[in-house]
Parts: C-alpha cells; structure tokens; sequence
C-alpha cells in the first residue's frame, strides 16, 4: 500500500485549481513525535497561493478530508497530521507481503529494458584493492535493484588489461622477474615488480624509455611481449575470480580494455569523418568549451584509456542496446566521463542521454587514499579471509554446534565487509577499519542478518506455516512501528534506484531489524494462542523484507546463526 501516494490523492480532492499530486506527495512529512499522527501535510505553500493563513487551510482541510485509511485527523499550527487506522493498514500490509513475498517491492517501470552496469573493473597484475571493492559491491547492488524496477542488467567486467603500464611490467619482469615466485603468488609479485620500477625508475630514467618500448611492441603483437602478457592476465584473472566467488557476484561480460583493441580504428575514424577531431603538438584530441580536451590519439599513435571507453559504449550500444548504461568508478575519474558523454554527444550519438557516471568517494586508510604503487595497500583477499575466520570464532563462542558453520561464516564474514562499504552514502569517503566492519552489533550486516536468523527461530518454534494468514488485528502497540516501516519498502527501493544509492536499502534493513528488535523486546510473541498466528505474520513478513533487502544488497541471510 502506498500511503504517502494515498494521503496525496485525499488532499488533492479537496484543493481546486492545479496542485500536482506528485508535488503534495513530496511534500508530506512525519510528525516530530509519534503522538502527533502518522503524516503531516504542511499547508504554508498552499496559504500562500490561497492568501489563508497556514492555521486556517490546515483547519478547513482537516474538516473535509476523510479515507477508509484515516482514523483521525488534526490541524495542529499549519499542519494536517492524520493518524491513519492501523487495524486496517495492518491487515492489508501483510497481505501484500505474504502474498508476494519475496516479489514484495518489485516496480515494472523499468519495463524490460536493459541497463549495462560497468563496475569492479579492476587492473591485471595489480592486487584487487579495497578501493575497487567499493565499485564491485556498489554496481553489483545496483544492478540488482535495477532488476527489481523491471529492468534487464547486464554486468560488465571492463577489466583493465591495456595499457602502458604493461610496458612497465614487462621491463620489470624481464630485468629482476622469476618465473616460478611468479607462479606460486601471481599477483603479490607482480605488485613488488611494479612497485620496483617504480623506485629504480626515479634513479634510471631509461626505465620509462624501456617501458614505452615493450608497449609498443606489445601493440604490434610481439610474441615474447603478448605471451607474458596473456600469462599475466589469466593469473589476475584466476585471482580476481576467487573473490568474485567468495562475494558471490558473476558478470554478463568480462571483455576488458584489450578487447576493443580492433575496434578503436573505426572509432578515430567516425571522429574525424564527423569533423571533432584535432591535431594538437601531434597528439589528435577533441576539444571543448570550458572543459579540458580529450585526448584520443597520441604522437606516437597509441591509442588511450579514453579510446577504448569510446568505443565500449559503441559496441555496448550495438549490442544490447541499452536504455540506461552506468559506470560504477572513483569520482577521481569524473572528468574522464564527463569527457566521454561529451565526445558522444558531440558526433550525435543520442542514445548518450542514457549514460551515467556513478561516482563514489575514496576507500581511506588513516585518513590517507590508499595506493597501489608505494606498495601502501590493503588486500581485499585478505580482508576476507579475516572477516570469515572472525565470525567463525564468534559462532564457536556462541553457538559451536550450528550446521553448515563453515557457510553461514562466510556468509557473515563477507556479508560484514559488504554491509560496512553499503552502508555510506556512496559519495563520502570511507575510512577503512577491520574493527568496524567486523564488530557484530550496532549498524552491521551481522547485526541484520542476526535479526532475519532471530525471526527465522521464532518461526520455526511457533511452527508457523507459510498458508496461514494475518487474520485478526494485534493489540501491540509496538507492533505500528514495525508495519510502517515494513510499508515503506517498496519506496525504498524506488529511490534509491533513483539516486542510484544502495545505502538508502541498508539503511533501510537497520531501521526495520531495530523497529523488529524492539517488537520482540516487548512482546511475548510465542505466548499467547490467540495472538499467535498475527504476531508470527508479523515476524514472517519481517523475515521476508529483511531477506530481500539483503539480496538486494548482496548480502546472503542465513536461518540460522
Ligand atoms: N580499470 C579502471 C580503474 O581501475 C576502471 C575502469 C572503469 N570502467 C570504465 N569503463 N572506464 O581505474
């Protein structure tokens, strides 16, 4: 039941000339305290337009408006506050709930059509940092959230496997590089051989020389140069698979820079036969107003980061045709795509209107960006090794005989490390903390997955079976709380589709599991035959929500913890 939609329709009615429903909707509140109602419709706008005052429209409005839903409404100083009926908004809640179940939420508006989400995208033969975590977790939620509108995601790996800094890598590997330490930890010596390029390259500038040759030579498809290559790669790639594993996240399309490598010719072409490209000291850019150029070609005719973006979108275009198409990158990168939408904008391409960076702030360790190149890094592996060994312990401390211990950890430990990165606004940077991300109480994934297990053993104590229905009105009143928020859910998942937010779902899931919490704190759920069957709908329709929030967020709910 949408509510808000409902009390906005109600107002409506009674409002003459052009009041859009829309706007009234937007515009209702929740009172500052419980006994002042469930919403409030704030009336200052309207005694502007009506030269009333606040005081009096609110009267005159709280005089005419009446709903099955509305069992009590008071002007209270500019203000309608409605106390809705909460036997009757109860009862049709859960129906929807458990008749749905776990298609509760689902929206059509996305109507089938695609939307492409780039995200992860990490970098061969570099560690998988704690900074590409946060586009993996964030795209992965986000595309399904985008399901759950009605669309069709399709989940890009755009792995980054070009570029000269594979130049670099080869110089390294063929100066100090030995194949068996290659071979037993891949990409950790992969890493201290960049890293030392690095270091003996402020020394040996002819190292950057060397660099830009084996690049070169890799372009022209030199034997030595591809075959390390193709070996770096599948390595990352093995490694990389391990924690998408571990995370439970697949993708639609791994193709990766290199594999626009024959495609980008016809793009350059397309730029300049469509007039936008320039020479500029022997590089070829398009420029713009107000924005600094972007860069397609260099003097020595390589092509860059900003090509291969090109001419993924024209492919991804051709190919799936996409509605929407987001990329899940580091606001660092912003400029990269505004220049990108502009370049396609500029040669007509429409389809343009549908693209969007999805930006999101830093991963911080101390305060500090975390980098890969002074070897300053944290690894996400080993995050996750830590946060699953950490919640194994917690089990054996609290609950040794549990079935399937080893999965519900792993469950938990990644779900902590999920949840800690989700719950941010995506913009704000987040400070990296082991402690945080694994302390079981307070704002955690282990903290919601615990109440969906709490809900799931009540459940099963009351031996409640999914064909029983809500039937009569609960006499608790902290039950209200947990119906209003669980109302809430499908709006939930509307907006934060349209800010692209994942946090408004995990924020989402806290506030229901403590609404929950507090329900079970108060009430003798399991004591009262009477009460029985409505208060275990209650708990079932909770067990429901928070179980799809989490999917929603990637995030795995066990029965039993
Ligand atoms: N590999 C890049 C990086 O780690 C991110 C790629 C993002 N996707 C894209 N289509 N540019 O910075």
């Amino acid at each position: 039941m949408r509510i808000k939609e409902e009390f906005a329709h109600v107002i409506k009615q009674q409002l003459e000339g052009q009041w859009d429903r829309r706007k009234i909707e937007w515009m209702i509140e929740k009172p500052k305290h419980e006994h002042m109602g469930d919403l409030a419709f704030p009336c200052f706008e309207l005694a502007k337009a009506f030269r009333k005052s606040p005081k009096m429209i609110a009267e005159e409005l709280s005089e005419k408006i009446s709903a099955s839903f509305i069992e009590k409404v008071e002007a209270i100083g500019g203000y309608v506050n409605v106390f809705l009926n909460r036997e009757m908004i109860t009862t049709e809640v859960m129906a929807e709930i458990l008749a749905a179940q776990e298609n509760y939420g689902k929206a059509i508006f996305g109507n089938g059509k695609v939307i492409t989400v780039d995200f992860s995208s990490p970098n061969i033969a570099k560690p998988f940092s704690m900074g590409h975590l946060r586009s993996t977790v964030i795209g992965h939620s986000l595309s399904l959230i985008a399901e759950k509108c009605g669309y069709n995601p399709v989940k890009i790996n755009h792995i980054g496997d070009w570029g000269t800094q594979f130049g670099k890598l080869i110089t390294a590997y063929r100066l100090w590089g030995d194949e068996e330490t290659v071979k037993k930890e891949p990409i950790k010596e992969l890493l201290k051989l960049y890293v030392q390029f690095h270091e003996e390259a402020k020394e040996n500038p002819d190292l950057e020389e060397q660099g830009r040759n084996w690049f070169k030579k890799l372009e022209e498809g030199h034997e030595e140069a591809i075959s390390l290559w193709t070996w770096f790669r599948d390595e990352s790639l093995k490694e990389f698979g391990k924690i998408y594993d571990k995370l439970g996240i697949t993708f639609d399309s791994q193709a990766g820079e290199a594999f626009y490598n024959d495609k980008m010719k016809r793009v350059v072409e397309l730029l300049e036969y469509k007039g936008v490209l320039v020479e500029s000291e022997g590089a070829k850019v398009v420029p713009f107003e107000g924005m600094p150029p972007c860069l397609i070609k260099k003097r020595d005719g390589s092509t860059l980061y900003a090509t291969r973006d090109l001419a993924a979108a024209m492919y991804r275009q051709k190919k799936y045709g996409f509605a929407k198409s987001l990329y899940v990158v580091g606001s660092e990168q912003s400029l990269h795509f505004k220049q990108l939408f502009a370049v396609l904008r500029k040669i007509g391409c429409e389809w343009e209107q549908g693209m969007a960076h999805v930006p999101f702030g830093m991963m911080l360790k101390d305060g500090k960006k975390m980098s890969t190149r002074k070897g300053k890094v944290v690894l996400l592996d080993e995050v996750l090794e830590e946060a699953v060994y950490q919640a194994m312990k917690n089990i054996n401390d609290k609950n040794p005989h549990l079935e399937d211990k080893e999965e519900v950890a792993r469950h938990v430990g990644t779900g902590a490390v999920i949840f800690h990165d989700l719950k941010h606004f995506r913009l704000h940077d987040v400070e990296f903390s082991l402690e945080d991300m694994l302390t079981f109480e307070g704002e955690t994934g282990p903290y919601i997955q615990y109440t969906h297990a709490r809900a799931s053993s009540l459940l099963r104590k009351g031996r409640f079976n999914d064909s029983q229905q809500y039937t009569s009105a609960m006499e608790d009143s902290s039950a209200w709380p947990v119906v209003v928020s669980l109302m809430q859910f499908p709006d939930v998942i509307k907006r934060s589709f349209d800010a692209y937010d994942p946090s408004q779902v995990a924020k989402y899931v806290v506030e229901l599991a403590r609404a929950f919490n507090h329900y079970y704190g108060s009430v003798r759920i399991l004591d009262d035959p009477e009460q029985i069957q409505s208060r275990l709908s209650l708990v079932h329709s909770v067990k429901i929500v928070l179980k799809e929030g989490l999917r929603l967020l990637g995030m795995e709910a066990p029965e039993k913890m």
